[in-house]
């Protein structure tokens, strides 16, 4: 291994391109196992540059060079050098310059998928953020934009359809030859990383979207044929969202043509390729049989979040990785809030802080941890992580909640101008957002270079005497690796203080600010608000709508919780207030082993009638009323544990106060269950989704008392769904079980959908994640049934990925056979694919927080791993995982 490569990058080295790039012509001949790609870079010196006539270095990786030209003259082997990373020309001229190369590539042997590949027999590309110079020779940095011209040329027979990003310019035959070809020209300067091509035989669905200066814009989603029924959701969702992002932020589309196509191996979700995203199937494919509520969502946002990046990333794209927060951050801001525009707000704000709790709380208390804009990396894929892009997203709402919504649209319309058509950095970000609002944000910049998650510890004292009540607010900014010492940051705290009958309290700060919003600002290290004219002892609900992404501990007694979850008028906080009131219990009984006092006994009764109540308030959505019955999970549990966690304690916690609520309140739920049936045909829109997860939360509770009766209703909801949606919810909760019950839906399931890819990744799915005793053995005979692929990275995430990540008592089973599990098969992965076998690696983050055997285990089973010949990518994050000892 060449250790070059193993040195970190870091973001203080950054130093603007030796020379730029202005227009590129490329040529592609595609063939299964050699392509050919002619290249044409018309170069000029960067004015900007810091070196004196510098060597050009270029980027090339995996190609084989055929030619190099420089101003119309072939090179000699002597003019130039080439290695495995880069190709060299010593001596280029000192004004613009053409370079010519012709390499050849191999798409059928690209395993990593990264470059150019073949997905079944489509060629198609993923570039960012490094895959271009697996493709040709180049500037592979985002902050070299060029305008790109493109011809491909296949035969007809193999692929009838050539696509490239921007707009069509011609097409035509090669008369005699069976070939044909397409040229493309983008004509928005891009960096490399938004190059895509695709070539297949595809079948079109088109449709149109008129914008709303009156452009008339060409939509069209490709997909294996067969597939044109299921792209009706997606379709519908990229209208929507480009609707949206014209009302809510002013940005149109700038193309004549938007290409959207499937493919059904794809290391990520989607990629935003200007013109031409290139999709994951799982997230275009729907159809009511096949596709659940959960997918539907994922979509519908997932096709939003790539047509956003038009704007937020590829007319203002990032000047390194470094910044990748710039693109990522924002645009999953602004899809969350176009979800919560289109669904319901407060559901939708539960679902995102759950995600980020769940995922990004333990990457930022663990050997992981970084800032939302790093200082350093090894691998950049390594770095597509919930803290840059939930954390992220955090950090621009922050900005939304200080600045107000006129204030933050203001900022973005402000940066949009100062930087289109350029590679902008955070700071150009939060520097646009000052000066639109006239405020100086430097304290805000430690979001983007601090990592960890800050703990605000807060108290309230009521003065009767007084009627004042004094909130004091202490931020405790623990270390994280390669940061001891950190600074107080600027953190906006809503609140709202309850009086006896449940309302707000009119907030009156002393020295005479009356807050409208609830919002206090959090600036020092320790800070006391006081509010005058508190007529009685208020009960505080603090951090409304999870204004920021903290930890906030504060001791409420179960009283004070109970009535914040009955009476709080932000729902967020309503729904807080009850997983908290579930977390104390659930923790309680998890330390030390298992105590079923805590989940068995009279505040667990309290519990379950409280959820009871609020899940059968009609006047609330049905969504809200769902994730009001879902208690706190594994993780939740462990993550509030933090040091010493016993997986199986927690787990024998979790079931043992599902069942009590599931037993206590079964009439209730049964009521629900029997209400929320759905009347008409099946349509995904929200109110239609919330009333089958609101009758899936209740059956999930009833299954949990254990009742034989129970078991029986949830084979006849498997057996009875009419939709994707009700089937896999029923198979998910039998799936646990030692009876038959299980048996018989997944036998079912299998005969019914063993020849549909996207459906049978939920049959393995939903087995890896079943808590069960011989789960690591489940898993194991699985890898080797026939339908079982390492090379498809959705069948890999179904069954390797849901096990590591999703069932804590299997993968942390107590002799270590799950950590084995994992270690041999990310070895056997790495081979071939670094990028996901590193993400499955991740699994290892919250080793240390386990208790001491199972802590010696998972060391054990990382240290073996870094003895072995890992790639780039799994080096990092074995090595940091195992951390300094
Ligand atoms: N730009 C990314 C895709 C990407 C990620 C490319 C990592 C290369 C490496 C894309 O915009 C993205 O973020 N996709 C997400 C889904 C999104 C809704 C968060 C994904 O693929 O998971
Ligand atoms: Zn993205």
């Amino acid at each position: 291994m060449d250790q070059s490569l193993r040195r970190p990058k870091l973001l203080k080295d950054y130093a603007p391109p030796d020379y730029l790039i202005d227009e590129v012509e490329l040529d592609f001949a595609l063939d299964p196992n050699a392509t050919r790609v002619s290249s044409k870079l018309k170069l000029r010196p960067n004015p900007k540059a810091t070196n004196n006539r510098p060597p050009l270095i270029l980027d090339g990786e995996n190609l084989a060079l055929e030619s190099v030209t420089l101003d119309g003259k072939q090179l000699a082997a002597a003019d130039y050098r080439l290695d495995d990373k880069s190709l060299t020309v010593p001596t280029v001229p000192d004004r613009p310059f053409v370079l010519e190369t012709v390499t050849v590539c191999d798409p059928e042997a690209n395993t990593a998928l990264s470059g150019l590949y073949r997905s079944r027999a489509t060629y198609c590309t993923q570039c960012e953020p490094e895959g271009f110079r697996r493709i040709t020779y180049f500037l592979d940095r985002p902050d070299v934009l060029a305008v790109y011209t493109v011809r491909i040329e296949a035969p007809r027979q193999e692929a009838a359809v050539l696509l490239a990003n921007g707009n069509p310019v011609a097409a035509g035959d090669l008369p005699g030859t069976g070939r044909h070809f397409a040229v493309w020209h983008d004509p928005h300067p891009k960096p490399s990383y938004l190059f895509a091509l695709v070539g297949g035989n595809l079948a079109c669905v088109p449709d149109s979207f008129a914008t709303a200066s009156g452009r008339d814009v060409k939509l069209n989603i490709y997909v294996e044929p067969g597939k044109e029924d299921r792209c009706g959701w997606a379709m519908e969702s990229l209208k929507r969202a480009m609707r949206w992002d014209e009302q809510r932020f002013g940005r149109e589309y700038d193309l004549d043509v938007f290409n959207i196509v499937a493919v059904s191996d794809f290391n990520m979700g989607a990629m935003e390729n200007k013109g031409l995203n290139i999709f994951n199937d799982k997230l275009v494919l729907a159809r009511p049989d096949t596709a659940s509520d959960g997918d539907y969502g994922a979509i519908e946002g997932v096709i939003a979040h790539e047509y956003f990046h038009n704007w937020t990333g590829n007319r203002v794209t990032c000047r390194d990785w470094f910044q990748l927060c710039l693109k990522e951050g924002l645009t999953v801001f602004r899809d969350q809030e176009f979800t919560s525009d289109l669904r319901s707000g407060p559901v939708k704000r539960i679902l995102d802080v759950r995600m980020l709790r769940t995922h990004q709380f333990p990457e930022d208390a663990g050997p992981l941890a970084h800032p939302v804009r790093p200082a350093s990396y090894i691998e950049i894929n390594n770095f597509y992580t919930a803290t840059v892009y939930e954390k992220g997203a955090e950090l621009c709402r922050m900005l939304q909640t200080l600045l107000g919504r006129d204030g933050f649209r203001k900022g973005l319309d402000l940066y949009f101008e100062w930087n289109d058509g350029s590679a902008a950095t955070v700071e150009d970000f939060v520097g646009a957002m000052a000066d639109a609002s006239g405020r100086d944000l430097s304290q805000f910049m430690l979001w983007y270079n601090q990592s960890g998650t800050p703990e605000l510890a807060c108290s309230l004292d009521y003065d009767a005497r007084a009627k004042t009540a004094r909130l004091s607010v202490n931020q405790v900014l623990s270390p994280t690796p390669g940061q001891t010492k950190k600074e107080p940051m600027l953190i906006p705290l809503k609140l709202g203080l309850l009086g006896g009958n449940g309302d707000d309290l009119p907030l009156q700060l002393e020295g005479g600010t009356t807050l409208a919003d609830g919002l206090v600002e959090v600036t020092d290290r320790e800070q006391v608000f006081i509010f005058k004219d508190i007529p009685t002892a208020p009960t505080p609900s603090l951090l409304r709508d999870f204004s920021a992404p903290v930890r906030l501990t504060m001791t409420l007694d179960p009283d004070q919780i109970e009535f914040l979850m009955m009476h709080d008028k932000d729902p967020f906080n309503r729904w807080q207030a009850a997983q908290s009131y579930a977390t104390n219990l659930l923790t309680a009984a998890s330390r030390g082993g298992f105590d079923a006092g805590p989940v068995t006994g009279t505040e667990a009764t309290r519990l379950a009638q409280a959820l009871a109540t609020t899940a059968s308030e009609i006047s609330l959505a049905a969504a809200y009323r769902a994730e009001f019955l879902k208690l706190p999970n594994e993780s939740d549990i462990a993550r509030e544990l933090a040091s010493n966690v016993d997986p199986d304690a927690v787990r024998t916690a979790y079931e043992r106060l599902r069942a009590t609520v599931g037993r206590k309140i079964s009439g209730t739920l049964g009521e629900i269950y029997e209400d929320a049936a759905a009347t008409g045909p099946f349509s995904p829109d929200a109110e239609s989704a919330g009333k089958r997860a609101l009758r899936s939360a209740a059956l999930d509770l009833l299954v949990g008392s254990g009742e034989a009766e129970e078991i029986e209703r949830a084979l006849r909801h498997y057996r009875e769904a009419t939709n994707m949606t009700d089937a896999i919810a029923a198979l998910s909760i039998l799936s646990h079980l030692d009876r038959p019950a299980r048996d018989e839906a997944l036998a079912d399931f299998y005969a019914r959908w063993q020849d549909e890819p996207l459906v049978l990744d939920k049959w393995f799915a939903v087995q890896a994640r079943a808590t069960r005793p011989d789960s690591v053995e489940t898993v194991h005979g699985l890898l080797s049934h026939p339908k079982f692929s390492l090379k498809n990275p959705n069948r890999l995430r179904a069954l390797i990925g849901s096990f590591v990540h999703a069932n804590p008592t299997g993968f942390n089973r107590a002799d270590g056979a799950g950590y084995e599990l994992l270690a041999s098969s990310a070895l056997q992965i790495d081979r071939f694919n670094p990028h996901m076998a590193a993400r499955l690696l991740g699994a290892f983050e919250s080793w240390r927080t386990l208790e001491p055997k199972r802590q010696a285990l998972a060391k054990g089973a990382l240290r073996q791993l870094a003895s072995g010949e890992l790639s780039t990518d799994s080096y990092e994050i074995v090595t940091k995982t195992l951390g300094a000892d």
